[in-house]
């Protein structure tokens, strides 16, 4: 079926709304949908913190789509340099040398912990952490890689086979060699901890016996989030990424820090592990690293594992790797966040607004439960009763179990708030630009819709 056999030229921003929804539904295939009960919405533009559906309607955006528009939508400065790339030079293969791609390389080992110095580019998050570990298993020369139960880490084989979150289950069985751990996650403990410290230590402990009993010689990597993403804003107690470091170094395995959605400012640092000081072997990027504008990933590699490639062939490779449009979009964010101050604004922005602004709304609703987050990077987890925990949702609910939490996000939306919520939680992940005064207009929807949630408040 084809919509207008006849036309022969297309102009972006030109068709109309139905016209978008009917080629949409016709011929576009969503992700992770079932396909006939989807309703796409079109948006029609999109600046700073905002966009707009067809009818006007402005959304205040809450999720930087994915967790991924760190510096706004359409920045200027990045629109500026996309065209002058495009003018310049569109596409050229990996084996070339070219000026965006070292440039971005370069700037990107910059603001990387010291001994990152090279970078393997991919088409977005995924394939980095494919890369990452093929890397791994190469320089050790062994084969299992150790992922944490409370995890995404992309959807290509080897990513899904990595994450630990219900989206593996129907890539099941999946790539050999990974063993699931138990990640810190104070609110709801996998060691009974009764505080920070001692679920640091606790979890460490497990790691520790993890290691034990499946070999730590056959381990060629432990691959965590430095901060939890979608699967809960988990901020590691202080000590744990030193304490995994440690395990690591003990036994010669890698760490491989995946930072796609909690690098480049997202966690108010470069990379969320500056905050701790550690330094992993292998950190995997893209979303915040050019804001989305061209799918962009990669991979930072430390000196010693580069040094495995320098006489033996890298066995991997992809067309689009070190596209120069993503570059050059990559080298204007880069520069635009040194320009702006944005790392150092969206640290200001969690400690003084939006943290202080979410612990007074958890006052006011008995709904909320745990209130954690650092950067532009928070989560409020809901409940049904704050002494015994009990979520607002199952674990995992769809259909009529998860009602209350599509009962909150229709009532963000209907205030022109865009939310972000996963399982019985509610993110808070607007661009990294977001003004406080924009904060604060988000959270007082928020301040709205969670008396919803409050009905559901049994305890
Ligand atoms: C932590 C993390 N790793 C990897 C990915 C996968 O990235 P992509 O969708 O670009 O493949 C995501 C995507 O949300 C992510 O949040």
């Amino acid at each position: 079926m084809t919509l207008s056999p006849d036309r022969t030229t297309w102009t972006p921003g030109t068709d109309d709304e139905a016209t978008v929804r009917r080629s949409d539904r016709a011929h576009v295939f969503h992700s992770w949908s079932a396909q006939g009960r989807i309703d796409p919405m079109p948006i029609a533009r999109a600046r700073g913190s905002h966009f707009w559906d067809y009818a006007g309607t402005r959304y205040l955006d809450f999720s930087s789509q994915l967790v991924n528009v760190n510096i706004g939508y359409q920045h200027p400065v990045l629109v500026e340099a996309i065209k002058a790339q495009a003018e310049q030079l569109l596409t050229v293969a990996p084996g070339f040398a070219n000026d965006a791609r070292s440039e971005a390389a370069r700037l990107i080992a910059e603001v990387a912990p010291e001994h990152l110095n090279k970078v393997f580019f991919t088409n977005g998050g995924a394939e980095a952490n494919e890369n990452a570990v093929r890397m791994a298993r190469l320089h050790t020369g062994r084969h299992k890689v150790l992922a944490a139960y409370r995890s995404y880490h992309g959807a290509t084989a080897g990513a899904i086979a990595l994450t630990g979150d219900p989206r593996r289950w129907p890539s099941e069985p999946g790539m050999p060699g990974v063993v699931r751990y138990w990640g810190p996650y104070p609110y709801r403990s996998a060691f009974f901890a009764r505080d920070e410290q001692e679920e640091c230590a606790r979890a460490l402990a497990h790691l520790r016996d993890v290691l034990m009993v499946e070999g730590a010689h056959t381990v060629a990597a432990i691959v965590l989030e430095t901060v939890v993403g979608t699967n809960g804003i988990l901020v590691p107690p202080d000590g744990y990424l030193a304490g995994v470091r440690a395990l690591c170094d003990e036994h010669g395995i890698l760490l491989i820090a995946d930072e796609v959605m909690s690098g480049f400012g997202r966690c108010g640092e470069w990379f969320a592990v500056d905050r701790w000081g550690v330094a992993p072997d292998l950190i995997t990027f893209a979303k915040g690293v050019n804001s989305g504008y061209v799918p962009l990933g990669g991979v930072l590699i430390s000196d010693a594992v580069a040094a495995t490639f320098d006489d033996r062939p890298y066995p991997g490779g992809l067309t689009y790797s070190g596209h120069p449009l993503a570059c050059a979009s990559a080298v204007a964010s880069i520069n635009v966040m040194r320009a702006e101050g944005i790392i150092d604004s969206a640290r200001a922005l969690g400690a003084d607004v939006i943290g202080p602004e979410l612990r007074a709304l958890a006052e006011r609703h008995p709904s909320v439960g745990d209130v954690r987050g650092l950067g532009v990077f928070w989560a409020l987890e809901l409940v049904r009763d704050r002494s015994t925990r009990e979520p607002l949702v199952p674990y995992n609910a769809g259909g009529p179990d998860a009602a209350p939490m599509t009962e909150l996000v229709a009532a963000c939306k209907a205030r022109g708030l865009w939310p972000f919520a996963h399982f019985n939680r509610l993110h808070v992940v607007p661009p990294c630009t977001t003004t406080a005064d924009e904060i604060r207009e988000g959270i007082a929807v928020l301040d709205e819709v969670l008396t919803l949630a409050d009905r559901h408040v049994t305890g």
